[in-house]
């Protein structure tokens, strides 16, 4: 049955294997009878067939190599297609097919666009596990990453009987972009978080890209009291709306027969918010489409009504806007509220590459008014903050905010490899007014207070000594928060650099002239794999000679909060070693850390 130049390759695997003299026995027997047979059609075109029953079929990826086409067929039916960087001379890394639930069928598969020389043939195996345990250093400890494999945007998120469900913009065949599905996961505290593997998968009307969920508590849509509802794009050459439900609370999900809900003429037209308005007692969808979002609204969440369009003329446009959001906010020390529209933008951030701007102003039910639409203001000041959107249905009112913690610019080139990308901490929104302005205020959802650990110090510091965090904290694990207030009696810039014995540093600066906060990540560790990661990123802050800042810390990433969060900064950075030394300076007179504490941060 095995081709004939397979059959040399496994004799001379087993050979090699047998003069390094490793586990002869195991390896001779599973090559001589191999589970699967590959057949070579010629032009990049293969025929894997299954003949044993495992869980998973483990394709090794090569991250340089190009896409090849695999089609999954069960007896002679297409059951899913993927794209996959098949190794080609290397590999990097495996990746799983899940061959479960094809039970009395015959699996096998067509590759397309891959040369018969190619490694992959030699190294595909099929296997009952799959090993997600870390290896990745930059790994975060208490941010979101996925298992394996690429993630973007949060998705649907939703809570629903003390479960808060996240979803995100996952590839299970690489850790590169592609093949968009949602991940799943869930967590009762928004930070240790229970993964369950993909959600919504793509279909013949194409993949799954970034939307929303609602938790249809009076059966509007007529799939039951309590649905949840996901709303998403699918995407192929064109993009189309699409909604699925699901009756055990987001474990699994049914696609609505009559998809796509909602379609256009326009090529960017994605990214359903879906949202319940009290007031006209309707459902409401806002869509990114092109550079503007659409307003929509609906009695029964299945057909839809244009009620209005708001962007031209407002805010950035330095690229397409995506991942919309809108929400009524409380103002702080009123009792008033008003409405938020959350506008992600690519490109066209502050720093280059993407970025949260939002819009504040009234929303009626049809329409969204800014109040200052010659003001742009964006959510957060840092590079890597993208895709921001809130929980459906949180409790006690709250708006929790998630957002991506990468860039476009180079998130497909950062440093790691079993998985890429982490979320940001999870963050409270409110409002609050400044100079006659009103502005979101982000704070650190008080959920992160959990994660301090009782071994934190608290010291009185002195500019310009250097402050070895090890020691504090009695812990190198590089995963920490510092809390610290400043008071500026005459300086001109007041700073600190967090630093390594591998002399790579994020120096962090107000410059008191300016009303400004700085971080510079030029320094900070591996940085050359973008020309856009080093980077020095400015955020307004207010006048007034007292400075408070939270600094959240972890293997990857640093997310700075000024003054109980009327201003925010992440920033991804990957330092060869933990930063664990700090020295503060005062340029031009003098000033005072009047309290500084650092925790060290980690799961229970
Ligand atoms: C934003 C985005 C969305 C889209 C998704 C695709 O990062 O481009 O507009 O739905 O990513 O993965």
């Amino acid at each position: 049955m095995i081709h004939l130049k397979d059959f040399w390759r496994t004799i001379r695997r087993t050979l090699t294997v047998f003069i390094l003299g490793t586990t002869v026995a195991v390896f001779t027997c599973q090559a001589i009878n191999p589970p699967f047979v590959i057949k070579h059609l010629g032009d990049g075109q293969s025929i894997v067939q299954i003949d044993e029953q495992k869980k998973f079929l483990l394709l090794p990826v090569e991250e340089a190599s190009p896409e090849a086409k695999l089609y999954m067929i069960a007896d002679n039916d297409v059951v899913r297609s993927m794209n996959v960087r098949l190794a080609v001379n290397k590999v990097d890394y495996f990746v799983p097919v899940d061959l479960t639930g094809f039970d009395n069928k015959h699996l096998s598969f067509n590759f397309q666009l891959i040369p018969d020389s190619a490694l992959c043939w030699e190294e595909m195996k099929l296997s009952d596990e799959f090993d997600v345990s870390n290896r990745e250093k930059y790994r975060p400890v208490y941010h979101f990453s996925p298992a394996y494999g690429w993630m973007n945007d949060p998705n649907g998120m939703f809570y629903k009987d003390g479960v808060y469900h996240l979803f995100y913009q996952h590839n299970p065949y690489g850790s590169m972009w592609g093949n968009m599905h949602w991940g799943h996961a869930t967590s009762t505290d928004l930070v240790t978080w229970e993964h369950h593997g993909d959600a919504i998968s793509p279909d013949a009307l194409g993949t799954i890209f970034s939307g929303s969920c609602v938790v249809d508590k009076d059966n509007t849509a007529g799939f039951g009291a309590g649905a949840v509802i996901a709303f998403y794009t699918s995407a192929s050459d064109r993009q189309v709306q699409s909604m699925a439900y699901s009756l055990d609370n987001g474990k699994t999900f049914k696609k609505y027969a009559r998809n796509p809900i909602l379609t256009s003429t326009q090529r960017d037209f994605r990214d359903p918010k879906v949202i319940w308005h009290e007031d006209t007692k309707k459902w409401i969808m806002v869509l990114a489409v092109g550079q503007e979002m659409e307003i929509y609204s609906s009695a029964d969440l299945k057909s839809w009504t244009l009620e209005s369009k708001f962007g031209e003329g407002q805010g950035a446009h330095g690229g397409v806007w995506e991942c919309p959001d809108l929400l009524e906010l409380p103002v702080e020390g009123t009792e008033l509220k008003k409405w938020v529209l959350v506008c992600n933008l690519n490109p066209g951030g502050p720093f280059g590459g993407s970025a949260t701007q939002y819009f504040v102003g009234t929303f009626d039910g049809k329409r969204f008014v800014n109040e200052s639409p010659a003001v742009t203001k964006w959510m957060d000041w840092g590079k890597d903050h993208y895709a921001t959107v809130t929980w459906s249905n949180a409790p006690a009112g709250r708006a929790i905010a998630l957002a991506w913690m990468s860039n476009w610019q180079y998130a497909n080139d950062v440093p790691t490899r079993q998985y890429r990308s982490a979320n940001s901490v999870p963050r409270d929104l409110s409002l609050y007014t400044s100079e006659g302005e009103t502005y979101v205020k982000v704070t650190p959802s008080p959920e992160l207070l959990k994660l301090r650990d009782k071994g934190s110090k608290k010291r009185a510091f002195k500019v310009d000594r250097t402050y070895n965090l090890d020691k504090l904290l009695n812990d190198n694990s590089g995963t920490y928060e510092i809390e610290m207030t400043i008071k500026n009696k005459d300086a001109d810039v007041i700073g600190f650099q967090l630093f390594n014995s591998k002399g790579e540093e994020v120096e962090m600066y107000y410059n008191l002239a300016e009303k400004t906060f700085t971080m510079d990540r030029t320094e900070s560790g591996e940085v050359s794999f973008s020309k856009d990661f080093p980077a020095v990123t400015v955020a307004p802050v207010e006048g007034g000679n007292e400075m408070k800042l939270r600094l959240f810390v972890d293997k990857s990433s640093i997310e700075a909060f000024g003054n109980d969060g009327r201003f925010a900064m992440t920033n991804l950075v990957f330092p060869s070693e933990p930063y664990n030394r700090i020295s503060f300076y005062a340029k031009g007179g003098s000033c005072n850390v009047t309290s500084f504490t650092v925790y060290k941060l980690g799961l229970k």
